[in-house]
């Protein structure tokens, strides 16, 4: 086993890390506090490769390995989480979906323009009444011959507000329970599309997230992804990839929280000598380091396990367990290392905290990681 980064990883690396530092922190803190969605910084994160960077060059993308994506992603969350899901969402589950389960035909029409930044993607599975329990869809795609009518409604959907695409997941035949879901290709242009309100988040403020309202829209057949019934199937194995992405993004929290800890823990005097000085510091900061580390091999393990067509279920749902919860647990000590600055919005680190909660929450809650977790473990 080789824990050495290629010097590929090291220049994709250094790319992202200059672009958190020196474009996406300056106004990090105006777009979380007014929830500005940083559509040009986006567009200019296109023009760099990072929203397909897994994509194959034939279609617009970087081609590039998991590795390489998970760490871009934990580079720009160290500086700006919402931008971090904003990609995340793009690369892992709309462009991945795309390319993994769609036709020719719609990957020639969406890559192109998805990994490139021209346009955005967002992935449609959370209802009112299915988020956790997502085989409950409520959404009906009812086929009408060369198309589907859909109608329902869509909640807490990352990118909404922006995207120019969407991943639609809706129930064809309630008879076959999730054999009769599918999942189709809506455009925001299609009549009949209705944005909702934009919800106002604790964290991830500089993202967007909306309800969605489907009336009579009309889905051309050519515009579902995979065979008839295949949509449930598409939207997990989907996630799994997507789990590695918000695991990364919780790592860059994490880390970025130890980083700043650690800056602040040099220059900050008390009772007569830098902080670093006291014990209380170093355990805390020894603490932090540990469980940073201990999410990066989880999460490299899952992307080798992808990258080389393991089966990488558990491993991407203990990686963004755990990732989120160290997540969690980094920038609340970072807090505490800050003190008082800690607490408020220029030390960046009670901003940490707000994004941590939601890794705990999309993309399936930690609830639900522990049981896909111990599914694998205890079946037959
Ligand atoms: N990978 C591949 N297939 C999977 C799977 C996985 N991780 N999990 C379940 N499946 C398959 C099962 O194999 C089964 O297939 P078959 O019928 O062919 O055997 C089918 O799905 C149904 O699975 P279960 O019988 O296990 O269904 P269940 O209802 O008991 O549990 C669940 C399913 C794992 C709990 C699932 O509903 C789930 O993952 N829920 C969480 C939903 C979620 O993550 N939502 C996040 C919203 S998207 C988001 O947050 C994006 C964003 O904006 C950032």
């Amino acid at each position: 086993m080789n824990f050495q980064l290629t010097e590929e990883h090291l220049l994709i690396q250094g790319m992202a890390k200059d672009f958190a530092e020196t474009v996406l922190k300056p106004g990090v803190i105006e777009r979380d506090e007014k929830q500005v969605f940083p559509r040009e910084l986006i567009r200019q994160m296109g023009e760099l490769g990072f929203m397909g960077m897994m994509v194959s060059p034939e279609y617009g993308g970087g081609g590039m390995d998991t590795m390489s994506y998970v760490i871009a992603m934990t580079e720009i969350a160290k500086w700006d989480a919402s931008a971090a899901v904003i990609m995340s969402v793009n690369n892992s589950l709309v462009c991945w979906g795309l390319e993994t389960y769609g036709s020719e035909a719609q990957k020639q029409k969406y890559l192109p323009k998805l990994a490139t930044g021209e346009w955005i993607g967002s992935f449609c599975l959370s209802e009112p009444e299915a988020g956790s329990d997502a085989t409950q869809q409520k959404t009906t795609a009812v086929d009408m011959g060369d198309y589907y009518l859909l109608n329902g409604t869509k909640n807490w959907i990352t990118n909404a507000g922006h995207a120019d695409v969407y991943l639609v997941i809706a129930q064809t035949d309630v008879e076959k329970k999730h054999k009769g879901i599918n999942a189709l290709i809506v455009e925001r242009t299609m009549p009949g599309f209705e944005l909702g309100p934009k919800e106002n988040k604790l964290g991830i403020r500089g993202s967007d997230t909306h309800s969605l309202n489907f009336n009579d829209i009309k889905v051309p057949k050519e515009n579902r992804i995979g065979a008839d019934g295949f949509g449930f199937s598409f939207a997990m194995k989907t996630m799994n990839g997507g789990r590695i992405g918000i695991a990364s993004q919780a790592l860059g929290i994490a880390e970025g929280a130890l980083n700043l800890a650690v800056a602040y823990a040099k220059i900050r005097k008390a009772f007569g000598t830098e902080i670093r000085n006291h014990q209380a510091i170093q355990f805390k900061i020894a603490d932090m380091a540990m469980k940073v580390e201990g999410a990066k091999l989880l999460i490299y393990k899952a992307a080798c396990e992808k990258d080389n067509h393991g089966d990488y279920v558990a491993s991407a749902a203990m990686a963004k367990l755990y990732a989120s919860k160290i997540a969690m647990e980094c920038a609340s000590e970072s807090i505490q290392i800050h003190g008082g600055n800690g607490y408020v919005k220029d030390y960046h680190v009670e901003r940490f905290l707000r994004d941590a909660k939601i890794t705990e929450i999309y993309e399936g809650t930690s609830e639900i990681q522990r049981m896909v977790i111990s599914r694998a473990y205890l079946k037959d």
